[in-house]
């Protein structure tokens, strides 16, 4: 996602204070456990903090992992659920959203990858966490040119009701929910206008088997992150309580856990780390792992694409509201939160999970040079009306320039590990 504060190379800087949980029996403290019932009929964002600080009065401090959940996919205040947040109006925006050209290279790599692949049929598309649905779309429009329709099926991995209905729209011809979803894996159904069935699911556990070329772009940067801290030669965790003051910025603050938890105690870092402080994503590492074992048992690949650091960063949990950095622990439920990807772990996980072939991290504006973009641009331009022009190369621009998304945004392939020495020789579009 492109935001200002991040085109301007703002950064949030967080100080952890090892300090004891407020005694919410003393004098002069005027917090009290609000009523859960009451707030969740509200929906409101005001219930999300009630209802945040109500599990934490009652149970204690709650991991960094589990407020990102609640803060995201609350199934009634989350912040993807409800609402269109991509955009201009929205918090930010995302390169399938910035050019069509994302798309539509993406689209060719698969195409170039399953080909080199010995093209098998049937074949299954799965998207994970597709957003307004603008890269399935480009992608479709890619395989339509060239033919291509009944012979695959699209799986798209989408939480939230909202957004699995913006996608339909976007790329199906009709669209229904799944009447008694219960019985079935998925939720929602649809047909594009090319004959291609859609399937929609809540958990990447439920796609069928099958060969399958999956895309997840800006999706594992909304995964929950624990956070860790090295005390005294032992992991620690960092986790979330009330703010100390009612007249506080915040509505929360982070606080080191007095003792081990669970994640500290069974966090393995990787070999050679030298981190003191770092973020570690379980549900990555679940993703990936399923991703691996898929592909090395069924066939097919995986492309991340994410904005992520190979295992040297150690804080970037923050929050986005209307394209600008903003306070994580302040208001939860009204801005995105998010924390960079950390690819040597996924490398790691793809690697140990499952025999896999993998190939990146690559920066972003040199997989799409690779792949043609300057070309495609050319060809745009030269169709495009006068008006347009700008808009179109500028686009282009803040896709692959270093200093807006070239570089930040990186680019991950899996491949079953049989194909090695094939992939070798032919090497994978994109990232040589
Ligand atoms: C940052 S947006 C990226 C959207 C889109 N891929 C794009 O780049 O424009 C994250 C997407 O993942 C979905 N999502 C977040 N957490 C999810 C989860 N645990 N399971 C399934 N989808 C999730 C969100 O609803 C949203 O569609």
């Amino acid at each position: 996602m492109l935001c200002m504060g991040l085109r301007f190379g703002a950064r949030r800087y967080l100080s952890y204070k090892a300090v004891r949980r407020p005694n919410l029996s003393g004098t002069g403290r005027k917090l009290t456990a609000p009523n859960i019932e009451e707030d969740q009929n509200q929906k409101g964002v005001g219930c999300l903090t009630k209802q945040l600080k109500a599990k934490i009065l009652a149970t204690g401090p709650i991991t960094v992992a589990d407020y990102m959940r609640e803060v995201l996919t609350n199934p009634h205040a989350g912040y993807y659920m409800n609402r269109d947040v991509f955009g201009l109006e929205g918090d930010f925006i995302t390169s399938p959203e910035i050019s069509q050209i994302f798309g539509e290279l993406v689209g060719v790599w698969l195409l170039n990858e399953w080909r080199k692949m010995g093209s098998p049929t049937p074949f299954q598309i799965v998207e994970l966490g597709p957003g307004r649905g603008t890269l399935a779309r480009d992608v479709l429009k890619v395989l339509a040119k060239f033919k291509l329709g009944t012979e695959f099926s699209m799986h798209l991995v989408e939480i939230s009701p909202f957004l699995s209905k913006a996608q339909a729209q976007r790329f199906c011809y009709t669209h229904d929910e799944v009447p008694d979803a219960a019985k079935q894996p998925y939720y929602q159904t649809g047909t594009t206008a090319t004959g291609t069935k859609a399937y929609w699911y809540r958990h990447l556990e439920d796609v069928p088997r099958g060969f399958s070329l999956v895309l997840a772009h800006e999706f594992f940067d909304a995964l929950p992150v624990h956070k860790l801290q090295l005390v005294n030669d032992q992991w620690q965790e960092v986790l979330i309580d009330v703010a100390e003051h009612e007249n506080e910025k915040v509505d929360f603050r982070f606080v080191l856990s007095k003792s081990q938890t669970p994640m500290s105690r069974v966090f393995q870092p990787l070999p050679q780390e030298t981190r003191t402080c770092l973020e570690y994503s379980l549900d990555t590492e679940r993703h990936v792992g399923l991703l691996a074992e898929r592909i090395e048992r069924d066939g097919g690949l995986a492309l991340i694409m994410d904005y992520g650091h190979f295992g040297e960063k150690t804080d970037t949990f923050r929050a986005f509201k209307q394209h600008a950095l903003h306070e994580p622990l302040l208001a939860p439920g009204t801005a995105d939160l998010t924390a960079d990807v950390d690819f040597k772990h996924i490398k790691h996980v793809a690697e140990t999970h499952g025999h896999i072939y993998s190939c990146g991290p690559v920066e972003q504006g040199q997989f799409l040079e690779h792949m043609q973009g300057k070309p495609r641009l050319e060809q745009l331009l030269a169709h495009a009306l006068p008006e347009n022009q700008d808009i179109i190369r500028s686009g282009y621009e803040m896709l692959t320039d270093p200093k807006q998304m070239g570089s930040r945004f990186k680019f991950f392939a899996m491949f079953p590990g049989v194909l090695a020495e094939h992939l070798k020789k032919f090497p994978v579009a994109g990232f040589t």
